[in-house]
């Protein structure tokens, strides 16, 4: 069995974060969201991985390399233009051959991994096998309705009105027949060929199509809200070490983690709190649910349930909280303030701020 990671597309509700930056690439705990997918197919057994990629190719094969990392074998795919999940398949065509595959959408977090679905699928062998989870707002996703024996009857991309609360988990098994369903579907309204509509298809001829309702945390993350809450999640996990400087003066409470040649001076860090390699921390309080990269500088200042990329300064500002800072970003004091912030900065944006 292969996997196919998708990794291309464009990230516009990210930007200007993602603006020069795959959106697969932002960092969870300190680690990109796509890192737990391939951790997961490895996990999973699968070795032989395909990722698709668009516009940020170079980024992401600077950050993936050849997999070996993972113990997976990684085969860059590129797809020219974002033209939808289907679309990503055909461009993969050839790769994958005949053999069944699992199809990991990069920006999907999932906690409990895949496994189990995929054992329960190289054992059963449907023609494709889909991850469903109930939803408050199922509009925003592909639902699905199904038989009481999980059998899927009907699929629709982001309906308006929704038959059910299921949404489709952008993880799909699939045999090589919906290969013909691709070929045989046309673009949608919005212009892509959907991987919703593909396996309608087989639906409608009488293949099998399987799925498993999830319990399960999962989440798509389209947001920066998402971003934010999957770090939380991640970091409610974290074990604390100390593997840099920490004075006399400083408390670390709960659980922590302090990189390599991180020096915190005079601070309160607020568990849980991760903390990259070679990162000043002064003066500030840190946390809960925060993630700071590394190189980065937090100087007399106040942050959490915030994400903070690498090489970012903040100085001199209290009261930053549910913050995505981008990478080399200068934030800065400045006389008279409201007494919170909620920042979106893109990579090496400035921003002064009064505290
Ligand atoms: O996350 C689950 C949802 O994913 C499903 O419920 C929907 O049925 C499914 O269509 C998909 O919806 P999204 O609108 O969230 O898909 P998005 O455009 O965000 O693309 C998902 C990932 O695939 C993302 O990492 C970018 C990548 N991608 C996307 C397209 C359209 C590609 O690599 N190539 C593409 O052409």
């Amino acid at each position: 069995m292969k996997a196919l990671v998708l990794s291309g597309g464009t990230g516009t509700r990210l930007r200007p974060l993602t603006h020069t930056s795959a959106k697969q690439l932002v960092p969870v705990a300190n680690k990109p969201v796509l890192f737990y997918g391939l951790e997961s197919i490895a996990a999973a057994g699968i070795t032989e991985v395909g990722v698709v990629t668009g516009d940020t190719e170079d980024e992401v094969r600077a950050t993936v390399g050849d997999g070996s990392e993972f113990g997976i074998r990684v085969t860059y795919l590129r797809q020219e233009q974002p033209l939808g999940l289907a679309h990503a398949v055909l461009t993969a065509r050839e790769w994958l051959g005949d053999e069944d595959f699992v199809m990991f959408l990069g920006d999907n977090f999932l906690i409990d991994g895949i496994t189990s679905v995929v054992e329960e699928f190289s054992a059963s062998r449907p023609d494709a096998h889909i991850l469903l989870t109930k939803v408050a707002n199922p509009s925003a996703f592909g639902v699905a309705e199904v038989a009481a024996d999980g059998t899927v009857v009907r699929l629709e991309e982001k309906p308006e009105a929704p038959r059910s609360d299921l949404a489709v988990v952008g993880i799909y098994l699939f045999t090589s027949a919906v290969h013909e369903a691709i070929d045989r579907i046309t673009p949608s309204a919005r212009g892509e060929l959907e991987i919703t509509d593909a396996i309608q298809w087989l639906i409608d001829r009488d293949f099998t199509v399987r799925s498993t309702l999830m319990e399960g945390y999962w989440k798509d993350t389209g947001t920066v809200e998402d971003l934010l809450e999957v770090n939380r999640i991640v970091l409610e996990r974290l074990r604390s070490r100390t593997d840099g400087r920490v004075d006399e003066a400083s408390e670390l409470v709960g659980r922590v983690s302090v990189g390599r040649n991180t020096e915190i001076r005079n601070s309160r860090i607020i568990g849980p709190v991760v903390i990259g390699d070679g990162a000043r921390i002064h003066g500030s309080t840190i946390g809960p649910f925060t993630s700071v990269a590394d190189d980065c500088a937090i100087i007399d200042s106040g942050i959490e349930y915030s994400i903070v990329l690498e090489d970012s300064r903040i100085e001199g500002v209290r009261g930053v909280e549910a913050s995505l800072i981008g990478r080399s970003v200068r934030v800065t004091g400045a006389p008279r303030t409201p007494r919170t912030h909620r920042l979106v900065l893109g990579d090496h944006s400035t921003a002064r701020i009064s505290a």
